[in-house]
């Protein structure tokens, strides 16, 4: 298990190292048209995706590999997660605003292949997973030692891949936020998508709580029952509400993780039991929900928000161990990360596609090796 570390890197400092690199990276471009497109051989390369305009498909390029601060680790790169995340930074639509040109990609798995001169944590050769604020599509990632936490043993670098965002969310979504409890009910909505499949993973096989899963599709459906769901409601074929209120006999649902906003956010907003809690996880529906407040008064519930990423900042011990827990879950084969696609490097743009198209299960990881 890792241990906890207080303080990660504050936002300005953030912002600084990603002006620095994107500095770096618009003055590679730069000379490498000046050069008809081959690079000066100077120094080592590595292939990476690149977001150069908002909007426009992605393009893969060599970079050169930056020197090490004394904290860092270069990561040879495996696999790396696509997360709506990426998708909506290369948009422009993102919480978190990104200069161009960058490099998408917030979570990874590999191999360490050097160490900055104050690093403790790692060494050469360890299988590590990471988290970064974005530059993960690439074959290699600087990170800081802080943010690398070992692999373990009898886990595969796909599987780690697709823990971080994932399943960190859904832990701290259904324990942090939600306090859920064994034995309670649980509706989780997009519930094939890979935050929805990680919920129900989580809730279900750690938990012990009765899920009832919710999804586009038939198709959709079987497979969250699949993954441990007790029933599943097809959203697209009726009203949801009516559904959770004949699977729970009028009582409703103790918890709801919602990623899809708009109107499924109410009709499961509306399905919770007494004291029930809603946690707003994602909109990707895209359309923001208002909530009526009188309806948490009449009923005494709650509606909280996750924002996983923001706990990097504000309560790091409270990250880390969302990581350290799905590791650890996964080693003890009590969570199966399902992964949906694996994608090339090259096929960064049609990989985005699955994902936005609304085809993919589970989680969509890029193969970089
Ligand atoms: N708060 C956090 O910290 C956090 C962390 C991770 C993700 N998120 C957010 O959670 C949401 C889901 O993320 P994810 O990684 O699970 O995505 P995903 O794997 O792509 O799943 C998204 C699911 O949303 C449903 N959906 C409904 N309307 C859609 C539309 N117009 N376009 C695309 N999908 C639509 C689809 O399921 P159906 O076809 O079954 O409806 C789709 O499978 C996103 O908004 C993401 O930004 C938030």
């Amino acid at each position: 298990m890792t241990v906890p570390l207080r303080g990660g890197l504050g936002p300005a400092r953030l912002l600084r190292l990603q002006r620095g690199r994107c500095n770096a990276i618009k003055e590679l471009l730069r000379s490498s048209s000046m050069n008809n497109g081959t690079l000066l051989q100077s120094c080592r390369n590595y292939r990476a995706a690149l977001c150069t305009e908002l909007t426009k498909p992605l393009i893969v390029r060599n970079l050169p590999s930056p020197p090490l601060q004394p904290h860092e680790v270069r990561v040879g790169v495996h696999y790396c997660g696509v997360n709506f995340a990426d998708i909506l930074a290369c948009r422009g639509l993102y919480q978190e605003k990104h200069c161009l040109p960058f490099t998408p990609g917030m979570e990874f798995s590999g191999t360490v292949m050097e160490t900055g001169a104050n690093v403790s944590t790692v060494q050469e050769g360890d299988r590590v997973i990471g988290v970064s604020s974005m530059s993960a599509m690439a074959e290699e990632c600087v990170a800081d030692q802080k943010m690398l936490w070992p692999i373990p043993e009898g886990v595969s670098y796909e599987e780690a891949a697709a823990l971080p965002v994932s399943y960190g969310t859904a832990i701290l979504a259904l324990d942090q936020r939600a306090r859920t409890q064994p034995g309670e009910t649980v509706l989780v909505t997009a519930a094939a998508g890979a935050t929805g499949l990680a919920a129900i993973d989580v809730a279900a096989n750690v938990l012990k709580t009765k899920v009832i899963a919710a999804a586009g599709s038939d198709h959709k459906c079987n497979l969250a029952l699949e993954k441990g769901a007790a029933h599943s409601v097809n959203y697209t074929q009726g009203s949801l509400k009516e559904e959770v209120k004949k699977l729970t006999e009028n009582r409703g649902v103790n918890v709801v993780l919602d990623a899809v906003g708009g109107d499924i956010f109410k009709e499961a907003l509306y399905s919770l039991a007494w004291e029930g809690r809603i946690v707003v996880v994602g909109f990707a529906g895209g359309a923001i929900p208002s909530v009526p407040a009188n309806l948490l008064l009449l009923k005494n519930v709650s509606a909280l928000g996750v924002y996983w990423g923001r706990y990097r900042e504000e309560d790091f011990p409270v990250f880390s161990s969302s990581i350290s827990s799905a590791l650890w879950y996964c080693q003890e084969r009590r969570i199966r990360p399902h992964l949906g696609a694996v994608f090339k490097l090259e096929e960064v743009n049609e990989a985005f596609s699955r994902v936005t198209q609304r085809k993919s299960t589970g989680k969509v990881i890029i193969s970089v090796k």
